[in-house]
């Protein structure tokens, strides 16, 4: 388990995010669920993406928290938030940082053509859905992402099909200030369109 959540929350803090944020994920949420993401694995010079990553502010908690990474990205579609990451991430000084790639774009994109993870965190509880079930992010994930690949969502599940298929490891329940309590999906990618 990881135990010390204050290093990244300093780190952090030394970021200087300006005052406008996007949401943003409870830090002991994410760090239980990636904790349990890599139960049984190794970090050791694996990727860890951050899909919807905002200010880059988990992506840099990910670098500090399990520094063995090989990489830790965040994809984000919005440009201004985009370069808020680029700017904190030359502006933080990590201890032995993995390598760091924030790409602007699309995840579909991103996961298609440019990243191959073996753990993705979704804030994804805004994400398009129908009932508790993501449906776009579900087929972005069957559709790219390996068999193996360990992928934690907020609040909504992922939804098999026949083409996919995905195994809930745990559900975590949490803090989360936005929303007054999340649920931390684990899953692990079974079967997937990407071979
Ligand atoms: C709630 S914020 C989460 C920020 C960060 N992951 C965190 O938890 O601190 C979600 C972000 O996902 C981005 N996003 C939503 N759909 C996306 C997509 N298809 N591709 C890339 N970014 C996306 C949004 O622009 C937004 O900045």
């Amino acid at each position: 388990m990881t135990p010390h959540l204050c290093v990244p929350q300093a780190l952090i803090a030394r970021c200087r995010f300006p005052v406008r944020r996007s949401g943003e994920f409870d830090l002991n949420l994410f760090t239980m669920s990636m904790d349990r993401s890599l139960d049984g694995r190794h970090a050791e010079g694996r990727t860890f993406v951050d899909v919807g990553s905002g200010c880059g502010r988990l992506v840099l908690a990910a670098a500090v928290l399990w520094p063995s990474l090989g990489c830790v990205a965040g994809v984000e579609q919005m440009r201004e938030l985009h370069q808020i990451a680029l700017k904190a991430s030359t502006a933080v000084e990590l201890p032995e940082p993995p390598l760091r790639r924030f790409i602007c774009g699309d995840a579909a994109d991103a996961l298609a053509d440019e990243l191959c993870p073996d753990f993705v965190f979704a804030y994804s509880s805004a994400f398009a859905g129908f009932g508790d079930e993501l449906t776009e992010f579900s087929a972005v994930c069957g559709t790219h992402l390996m068999p193996g690949t360990r992928v934690v969502t907020t609040d909504k599940r992922l939804r098999n099909s026949e083409c996919w298929s995905f195994a809930l490891l745990d559900a975590i329940e949490g803090p989360n200030r936005e929303t007054c309590g999340s649920i931390a999906y684990v899953y692990e990618v079974i079967t997937s369109l990407r071979v």
